[in-house]
């Protein structure tokens, strides 16, 4: 439907062009308290080009109508673009089938909905599941009230001082009742990128099926289903630059297949009586109701757009731009970063001995610059470095270093008040 956007090479430099590629993106033209938007906060929710703002304008305004169930031409034509969005998806992660590919609301349904049908209907009392310390709640709270359904038992990887997981402590967890091990690829927090193949390979080679939360993944590094060989993937559309309310649970076959469905209702069924329904096949099994039919579609043109600018060139962008941030910040008196793994991707969470997280916000956001401050739906991982809260700068495409320039510029400026 929509055709791939143009690579933004410089022709000049050779090499991914952020500041052309930010042309691209409306919102980053507007204001905040009238200073042009400096945006720090895509591992929140980055925003969106106008090649998927048209995308999805377009589905509403010429391609839309339900998708399985019309014999009409505009719901075949709309179903065809829902299923060609399934299969980008596939042709991006490099997953076998277009069949593994689940679409749901977000990560946060991918992880609940493993928890409920997987959780329920293989685990039992005793059963445990191994998680690190680096997990969003989205990928601790499911697990916790599964356990609570089922008497399982969760069990926590330890992260060492600069955040990285402890993987001999994490070698010893995996034991006869380990059933499942569910752990981020890139931690949202403070961006330790995990040794995801390493944490899989331990856990296969024990027999235990790994489910790897994507969600800051995804938009910063080439990922690879097939080589990483992991069991579950789950992941946002609204952190990859598509639409918000669509994402994906990519699921092996053989575990989709063997799993009962989550929710029951429309599209997932082949035929009901009131005494029996018999379910239909997946992907469809566990996607009841009419689904978010423009997102899917929104987050294949955001697909497209990403792989008409190279992902590779994108993370050497983002990996240059936070080794400029984190050098910039490091000379920020009294800035401690929280998270200083070897590896990380492009985010950077810190504390100032002079300000409250908050204050840094709201200070920041009076020059228009917009970071994240809380718990970053981590408290474990908080608690794990004596902070209630941190500041966060997270990086997309569209962010160049006069982005992280105005960053330090702006923490000077907090020292001022709070110095
Ligand atoms: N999980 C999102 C974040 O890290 C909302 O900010």
């Amino acid at each position: 439907m929509t055709a791939p956007a143009p690579a933004r090479k410089n022709p000049d430099a050779g090499v991914f062009d952020a500041r052309r590629a930010r042309e691209d993106f409306p919102i980053l033209k507007t204001a905040a308290h009238g200073k042009p938007l400096v945006f720090l906060d895509s591992a929140a929710s980055a925003q969106k080009p106008r090649q998927v703002i048209d995308a999805v304008a377009h589905v509403y305004e010429a391609e839309y109508a339900n998708i399985h169930r019309g014999v009409y031409e505009l719901s075949e034509r709309t179903t065809a673009a829902f299923e060609d969005a399934r299969e980008k998806i596939r042709a991006f992660l490099n997953a076998r089938e277009a069949r593994e590919i689940i679409f749901v609301r977000g990560a946060t349904e991918a992880i609940n909905l493993v928890a409920q049908s997987f959780g329920r209907a293989f685990l039992k009392e005793g059963d445990e599941i191994v998680l690190s310390a680096l997990e969003h709640h989205s990928n601790i709270v499911p697990w916790q009230i599964l356990r609570d359904m089922t008497g399982i038992v969760l069990r926590v990887a330890p992260v060492n001082d600069a955040g990285e997981i402890e993987m001999e402590a994490y070698e010893k967890l995996l034991n006869a009742r380990t059933r499942l091990v569910a752990i981020a690829h890139v931690s949202n927090a403070i961006g330790t990128v995990t040794p995801i193949r390493e944490i899989i390979r331990l856990a296969h080679a024990k027999g235990v099926p790994v489910l790897v939360d994507g969600c800051q993944a995804v938009p910063h590094q080439k990922v690879d289903l097939q080589a990483l060989d992991c069991d579950f993937y789950a992941f946002s559309g609204h952190k990859l630059y598509g639409p918000s309310g669509i994402g994906v649970l990519y699921g092996k076959a053989e575990h989709l297949e063997a799993m009962p469905p989550y929710q029951g209702g429309g599209d997932m069924i082949r035929s009901v009586t009131f005494e029996k329904t018999d379910f239909n096949v997946i992907p469809h099994k566990f996607e009841a109701g009419t689904p978010h039919i423009a997102g899917a579609i929104g987050l294949g043109a955001a697909i497209d757009y990403l792989e008409g600018l190279g992902l590779a060139d994108i993370a050497a962008h983002e990996q240059a731009l936070l080794q400029h941030a984190t050098a910039r910040l490091s000379q920020v008196e009294g800035l401690r970063i929280v998270g200083t793994a070897a590896e990380k991707s492009s985010i950077l969470s810190f504390t100032l001995a002079a300000a409250h997280p908050h204050d840094i916000g709201t200070i920041l956001d009076g020059e228009g610059i917009a970071i994240r401050t809380g718990h970053h739906c981590a408290q474990p991982l908080m608690d794990r470095f004596c902070v209630a809260a941190t500041a966060r700068a997270s990086f997309g495409l569209y962010n160049t270093t006069e982005d992280a320039d105005a960053l330090a510029e702006g923490l000077r400026k907090v020292l001022e008040i709070f110095g």
